[in-house]
C-alpha cells in the first residue's frame, strides 16, 4: 500500500475495509468510498475548493445543538431526505397517504385536545377548521389513532422559533369510533427555513430561496401500522414549485377553501369569513 494515485488509491481504500465483519456497514463503506471518489475525480477540487468544503462542513457540525439540526437543514436543501423518503416510503396503493419531509419543529408529546378543539392559543390569524377520516388500506375507519398536528402561525413562526412559554399551534388528538379527527387553527403562512448558518449561505451563494409553501404537519401514529409523517400544503402557494427542500406532492395539496360567515361545518356560528380542508389518510398496515 504505497505509492498510492489516483488511479489505485480507491482500491486500496476500499481493500482496508474487506476485514469489516459487518456486511451491510462494509458495503456501504465500500460504496461510499467509490463514490466519493468518482466524484472528486470527475470535479478535480483544488486545496483551496476541498478547504472551503472542509470549512463549511465544519461550521455545520458547529451550528448543531439540542434546537437546532443544520445537517438535517443540509439533507433536505440537497434533496437527500426526501430521496431517502421515497426510498422507503414510496407507495403506489391509492389508498395509502404520501409522507414528506419531518422538519425541524416537531416536538414530541405535544398537549392532547380533545376532537374539534382549538389550537391556536397565544396567537391571531385567519381560523381555519380542519377535519377528516383515518382509514387502513381497505378504506375502514381506524379508531384511537394519535394524530400530532403541529404548524407555523400566520406569519411563518412556529412556537419554538417565538419561544413562548408553553406550546401553540402544536397538539395531539385522537381518532373517534369512525375514524374522524377535527381542530380549529389559524391558517399558516409560507415560511423561509433558517437561514443564518451555513446552508443559508449555500442558497444565498447559488440564487436559491428558502421558502417552503404554506402546510399543516401531521404524524400519524397506530399499532399495527407505519407511522406517517406528512403535511398537507395549501393549493394555489406561490411556492409549491419551488419548495426549498423538496418535500410537496400531489397528493398532499388541497384548497384551504375560504368560507363565508355563518355555520361552519361543526356547527359553530362564524362571525367573519375563515377557511376550511379536509383530508383523508390512509394508513399501511406494517
Ligand atoms: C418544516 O416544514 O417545518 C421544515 C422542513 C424542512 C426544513 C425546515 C423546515
Ligand atoms: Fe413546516
Amino acid at each position: 500500500m504505497r505509492n498510492l494515485n489516483a488511479d489505485n488509491i480507491t482500491a486500496a481504500v476500499v481493500e482496508e475495509f474487506s476485514g469489516c465483519e459487518d456486511e451491510r456497514l462494509k458495503t456501504i463503506l465500500n460504496s461510499l468510498v467509490s463514490h466519493l471518489h468518482s466524484f472528486l475525480r470527475e470535479i478535480e477540487p483544488s486545496q483551496s475548493e476541498w478547504t472551503t468544503a472542509i470549512e463549511f462542513l465544519t461550521k455545520t457540525g458547529q451550528m448543531c445543538d439540542d434546537q437546532r439540526q443544520e445537517f438535517i437543514l443540509l439533507s433536505d436543501t440537497l434533496g437527500v431526505t426526501m430521496l431517502v423518503d421515497a426510498l422507503n416510503h414510496q407507495t403506489s396503493d391509492p389508498m395509502v397517504s404520501e409522507s414528506t419531509v419531518l422538519g425541524p419543529f416537531y416536538v414530541a408529546n405535544p398537549p392532547k385536545v380533545d376532537q374539534g378543539g382549538a389550537i391556536d392559543w397565544n396567537v391571531e390569524g385567519e381560523p381555519l377548521y380542519v377535519e377528516g377520516r383515518v382509514h387502513d388500506g381497505a378504506g375502514d375507519p381506524l379508531v384511537n389513532v394519535v394524530i400530532d398536528v403541529w404548524q407555523s402561525d400566520s406569519e411563518g413562526f412556529y412556537d419554538v422559533q417565538k419561544e413562548l412559554d408553553s406550546a401553540s399551534l402544536r397538539a395531539r388528538f385522537s381518532t373517534d369510533e369512525q375514524g374522524r379527527y377535527a381542530f380549529w387553527t389559524v391558517t399558516p403562512a409560507p415560511y423561509p427555513i433558517p437561514t443564518d448558518g451555513p446552508v443559508g449561505k449555500m442558497l444565498e451563494l447559488t440564487g436559491r430561496h428558502p421558502y417552503r409553501p404554506a402546510h399543516v404537519h401531521f404524524m400519524l401514529m397506530a399499532e399495527g401500522y407505519e407511522t406517517l409523517v406528512t403535511q398537507v400544503f395549501a393549493e394555489g402557494d406561490p411556492y409549491l414549485d419551488s419548495d426549498a427542500v423538496f418535500g410537496v406532492k400531489d397528493s398532499l395539496v388541497r384548497e384551504f377553501q375560504l368560507m363565508p360567515s355563518g355555520q361552519a361545518p361543526d356547527g359553530r356560528n362564524m362571525s367573519g369569513p375563515y377557511r376550511h380542508f379536509k383530508y383523508d389518510f390512509g394508513l399501511k398496515a406494517s
